[in-house]
């Protein structure tokens, strides 16, 4: 290994953003799902680690909305670690440590007490030595019927991609290697001579009908993105079956797909295609067979490690008691859905009554179900339109209601840091919620007229008289607004609507 990077892409900081798929509501609710038992009571007093955390953004968000369990976030690279813990500082976040500190050294230290471990982001972009170092620290600080969530390229869907990161991967380091520039416009140019290289419709670029659309998306993603998921030295897709042998080093088993919807096969495959992956009598392989008929490119599993199976009577109950909530207005549940399997109907019947109750307040599946208006559905649709809402970020699992009282008080000090650092830069856009235990989005413009609402001063002046500093300015239909006058009535406007459509959600929420 060379340096402290240990091939890692370096120079370059990961982009700040949370993420959530490692909240532990959702970790639990996809695991109560498969049938598992959760590692840990969601409001009580579990250990939750996660492994290469970036900023940290998305530790700091969980820690600030549980404030009984306690977070280990660990990172070797210090513009990282300095940032989180500055924030942390700021926030009063006493349950959470940020570490930098390698996979190793981290192995080295600590007893096994860990319930939840996520490794967002990690497992395709380190070295096989970093991967057997992982193993090694999961088989010795994870709890039994400890729960492990991790994310990775996923075979055969990222063979497509293949040449593109080549590509991106040569340019910087050879074609423009030697030229003075920093990595951000190098990578900004490799993008752009890909760009030109898939116009010319030749060759791989005609077979793949993929490439396009990932050159679009990559061309408006930051260059600080595209070095972590591109231009580490190590980079490697896997297959499911691969994934899970590694992990059986740490007595680990594939519990199931962390995405709600991913676990209704229905959604993705034809009646003859899942009568086939039944055939297979290995999990592991079947898990294989299936990314092999979807051509997943990206997965995110859970692990668990001895965990217990709850009989279907207990799974029952425990679904039951599930509370539930709506991230958008009631109005914005679309009837037809865009899901990463294609446009799917939301019959309004069933989702209409649903997200008025879930917009009305947080609701568990069995006081849903008790709706005259969603009884006649039956429990089963009822749950199975909860997947479906839950992932695709329109409603969320909550936490019991039992102690909600001390969390909103460790959250609000948390969201208090995070808007005054919105009044002079626009790094950290996630509020946390002491209802769901997860992160919640507010732009900049938002952030600023929650300000301006504490202050007690007027939300449009404010939020222009902070954003005119910067020298950013609003835009309508893609043109830019030159006077002041045209961007306070703008930001007025944005006003009415926030106050209409996002105060009522983040009531809910418990953020405001
Ligand atoms: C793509 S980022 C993911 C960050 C975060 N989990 C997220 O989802 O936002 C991967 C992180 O792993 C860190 N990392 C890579 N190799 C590491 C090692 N050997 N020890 C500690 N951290 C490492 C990198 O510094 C980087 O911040």
């Amino acid at each position: 290994m060379t340096g402290w990077t240990e091939g890692y892409v370096g120079g370059i900081d990961y982009i700040r953003a949370f993420y959530r798929e490692l909240s532990p509501s959702l970790l639990s609710f996809a695991l109560l799902l498969r049938g598992w038992r959760p590692p840990a009571d969601l409001g009580g007093a579990f250990a939750y680690a996660e492994l290469g955390c970036g900023h940290g953004v998305s530790s700091a968000v969980l820690a600030a909305a549980h404030p009984a369990a306690r977070f280990e976030a660990v990172d070797f690279n210090p513009a990282h670690i300095a940032g989180a813990q500055r924030l942390a500082a700021e926030a009063g976040l006493g349950n959470a440590a940020f570490l930098e500190e390698n996979f190793a050294d981290h192995a080295a230290s600590g007893v096994k007490d860990l319930d939840m471990v996520a490794l967002h982001g990690v497992w395709s972009w380190v070295s096989a030595e970093n991967r057997a170092i992982l193993v090694d620290l999961l088989r010795r600080r994870l709890k039994p019927g400890g729960l492990v969530f991790v994310s990775y390229n996923a075979l055969p869907g990222t063979l497509a991609y293949m040449p593109l990161r080549r590509i991106l991967v040569e340019h910087t380091a050879n074609q423009l290697g030697g030229r003075s520039g920093d990595l951000a416009e190098k990578i900004e140019q490799a993008v752009g001579f890909a760009g030109r290289l898939a116009a010319l419709n030749a060759g791989w670029f005609r077979q793949t009908d993929e490439v396009p659309a990932r050159l679009e998306s990559l061309a408006r993603k930051s260059p600080n993105y595209i070095a972590h998921e591109y231009l580490n030295s190590d980079w490697t897709a896997f297959y499911h079956a691969d994934v899970a042998r590694e992990l059986a080093g740490a007595k680990l088993d594939f519990a199931g797909p962390s995405v709600p919807m991913e676990q209704i096969d229905e959604l993705a495959l034809d009646p003859a295609a899942i009568a086939l992956i039944q055939e297979a009598r290995d999990p592991a392989y079947r898990e294989t067979l299936r990314d092999v008929l979807t051509n997943r490119a990206f997965r995110r599993d859970l692990f668990v490690k001895g965990a217990e199976r709850l009989t279907p009577a207990e799974r029952t109950e425990r679904l039951r008691a599930t509370r539930f909530t709506l991230l958008v207005p009631a109005e914005d549940v679309p009837e037809v859905a865009i899901t990463p399997v294609g446009r799917l109907p939301f019959p309004p019947d069933l989702y209409g009554p649903l997200a008025e109750s879930l917009a009305d307040g947080v609701p568990s599946l069995e006081e849903l179900t008790a709706l005259p208006a969603l009884a006649r559905h039956g429990e089963e649709a009822v749950l199975r339109a909860l997947m479906m809402l839950t992932s695709l970020a329109l409603a969320s699992p909550a936490l019991p209601e039992d102690g909600l009282a001390a969390r909103k008080a460790h959250a609000d000090r948390f969201n208090d840091a995070v808007l005054e650092r919105n009044r002079t830069d626009d790094t950290l856009g996630t509020l946390a919620s002491p209802v769901i235990g997860s992160g919640v989005a507010v732009s900049r413009v938002e952030a600023l007229f929650l300000v301006a609402q504490r202050r007690g001063l007027d939300p449009a002046a404010f939020a222009w008289e902070r954003l005119s500093t910067d020298g950013l300015a609003l835009s309508r239909d893609g043109v830019r607004l030159a006077s002041a006058e045209e961007n306070v009535a703008e930001l007025r406007g944005r006003f009415g609507s926030f106050s209409r459509r996002r105060v009522p959600v983040l009531k809910r929420l418990g953020i405001l």
